[in-house]
């Protein structure tokens, strides 16, 4: 282990008084000194021999070296070393569990602004995770999972459909209403049976007095597929079929009673065709379905015990729909009702991948994996919207957490997720130096897959954002994450999080590909082809103030965000 540099001895004697007559421990004292000063020395040539080790030291040198301050992202950097990796070249997949891979290492936030089957759907097409909040009814939750789960990639499942009695003039009414971009309709009964397919040649005003009916394409003329004809791959199916169906751009596919289950644009399939060139796969499942995670709170009863009847059947009711991850997810993990839901569900189901949460100490980690947990998300008021912190006074800097929490999962074989304060793609980096996967709350919250509207703001777009420990997410049935009742209003009830607003930042996609660049990037400047490599080769130096200012663009007056 590199010596830390003591800090420097004051001369003996210095003080401007005269030296007192020197006694024989003095003298002893004097002699100790001069030896110090000389191994001082020695030890400061060698430390200068070798001054990356002097200076960039390993994760458990230096937090330990570190101990008595908690540290955060911006308190560090890394340093780089020596590379042959080019970014483009490394490996992102992370494995949580048994069964649960992600291709690449960030997860969505089991929030209620964050996280439904839009977002768990983007999430897993880009090779991660969602966790499906859990405020919400039971059954909507089961549904949100089943849409995740049986989501074909291209596949339009509730395309816009007329009416045969319907008018032109309607039609267009509808497509100026909504601001649809597209004029091509598939007609159907009011049993949901395909009777044809309105095309948009057809779809113009000097039509607007005629009925659909009058101008559609009969359904013996529409070339369709069964969800059966599409098989394993749909897209190379439907690829395929363009080819075969010349002008043909949209695929209706319906089921053997000819009822509509959806749509498939040529345009869909070729952005996805050249998508699956890309370098990170989408997340699946062994059947080739997207996988998906569900957030499940320690339900108590009417008497104030664990309700473990009512945590059974909801998430046996989960693996039914196919769920492949479940998170027992509260704001103190380390307590016995976190503890024995997660060996309920432990002892009812062996095989399923369990994430529980959330903690910042080794004592934490101990407890959950011993209970069975197998991923430990690390994070107590690290998050953007959190005030932990501010109301309680605990909780720890995400950086020293992550650390102490690591060195028990290593122990213990457990994985870590480093869950909240998240801002950069640089902070994702350095949390994997530590951890085998992020979760992230505020940097997707302004996407368009996020629940939510937006809302226009002096000329600027947002989305609602909130902590779970807000009061408005606690009334919508979060608050026994926070260890509250929903129905409490009896007692006082402290809010732990805000209610906030994010910038819109457009489509996951796009907000993954930047992440994701930064990441690389940072494995690139580490030498480090994987993520595994990632943490054997951190080293850490701490930021002074000046350093931080540094650290972003000063001095200059920016024209564009690098965004
Ligand atoms: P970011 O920084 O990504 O953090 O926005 C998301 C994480 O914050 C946690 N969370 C909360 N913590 N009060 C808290 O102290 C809250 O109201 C709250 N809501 C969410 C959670 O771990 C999430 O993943």
């Amino acid at each position: 282990m590199p010596v830390q540099t003591p800090l420097p001895v004051p001369p003996h004697g210095s003080g401007g008084f005269p030296p007192a007559p020197m006694t024989l421990p003095a003298i002893l004292l004097a002699k100790t000194s001069a030896q110090t000063a000389f191994s001082d020395m020695a030890a400061t040539r060698a430390l200068l021999s070798h001054p990356d080790d002097a200076f960039y030291l390993k994760a458990d040198d230096f937090f330990t070296a570190n101990s008595k301050v908690g540290l955060t992202f911006d308190d560090i950097t890394l340093a780089t070393l020596y590379s042959e990796i080019l970014p483009r070249d490394t490996q992102l997949d992370t494995q949580l569990a048994d069964g649960l891979h992600l291709n690449i290492p960030v997860i969505s936030a089991d929030m209620d602004t964050v996280t439904e089957s839009r977002m768990a759907t983007a999430m897993a097409l880009n090779g991660g995770l969602g966790l499906i909040h859990y405020n919400m009814p039971e059954k909507q939750q089961l549904s949100e999972v089943s849409r995740v789960k049986y989501h074909v990639q291209g596949l339009i499942p509730d395309p816009i459909q007329v009416a045969p009695d319907q008018l032109i003039g309607d039609v267009l009414k509808l497509i100026e209403e909504k601001k649809f971009r597209f004029s091509t309709f598939p007609v159907v009964d009011e049993k949901g049976r395909l009777v044809g397919l309105l095309s948009g040649h057809v779809v113009k005003p000097r039509y607007a007095a005629k009925r659909v009916a009058e101008a559609l394409t009969p359904r013996s003329q529409v070339r369709t597929l069964t969800p059966k004809e599409l098989g394993k791959d749909p897209i190379a199916r439907a690829d395929k079929f363009f080819t075969e169906n010349l002008g043909i751009h949209k695929l209706l596919v319906v089921d053997d009673a000819d009822v509509l289950h959806g749509l498939i644009t040529m345009s869909d399939v070729e952005r996805i065709s050249q998508e699956r060139k890309a370098q990170f796969k989408p997340a699946r499942d062994a059947q080739f379905r997207l996988i998906c995670g569900a957030a499940v709170s320690a339900t108590r009863n009417a008497f104030g015990e664990l309700d473990r009847t009512r945590i059974l059947s909801h998430v046996e009711a989960l693996i039914e729909r196919g769920v492949d991850v479940v998170a027992v997810s509260t704001a103190h993990g380390h307590s016995k009702g976190v503890g024995d839901t997660v060996k309920v569900l432990r002892d009812a189901f062996p095989q399923l991948p369990i994430i529980a949460g959330n903690v910042t100490s080794a004592s934490g980690v101990d407890y959950l994996a011993e209970c069975g947990a197998d991923a430990i998300k690390v994070g107590q008021g690290p998050g953007s919207i959190c005030t932990t912190r501010i109301v309680a006074g605990v909780g720890i800097p995400q950086l020293t957490a992550l650390f102490v929490s690591s060195r028990a999962a290593a122990r213990k074989k457990v994985r870590i997720i480093a869950d909240g304060g998240i801002t950069k793609s640089g902070d994702i980096v350095k949390a994997l130096t530590l951890g085998h996967a992020v979760m992230c709350g505020g940097m997707l919250a302004g996407c368009t897959e996020a629940p939510g509207e937006m809302v226009e703001i002096g000329g600027k777009m947002y989305k609602q954002y909130r902590g779970m420990g807000s009061m408005a997410a606690m009334k919508s049935g979060s608050a026994a994450r926070y260890g509250h009742e929903k129905s409490d209003t009896t007692r006082k009830v402290a809010a732990e999080g805000i209610e906030a607003l994010k910038e819109s930042c457009g489509s996951v996609d796009r907000v993954l590909a930047q992440l994701i660049g930064g990441i690389q990037s940072g494995m690139g400047y580490l030498g480090a082809a994987d993520l595994a490599k990632l943490r054997e080769n951190a080293r850490y130096i701490r930021v002074s103030p000046a350093g931080q200012r540094e650290a972003a663009p000063h001095d200059v007056v920016e024209l564009k965000t690098g965004v």
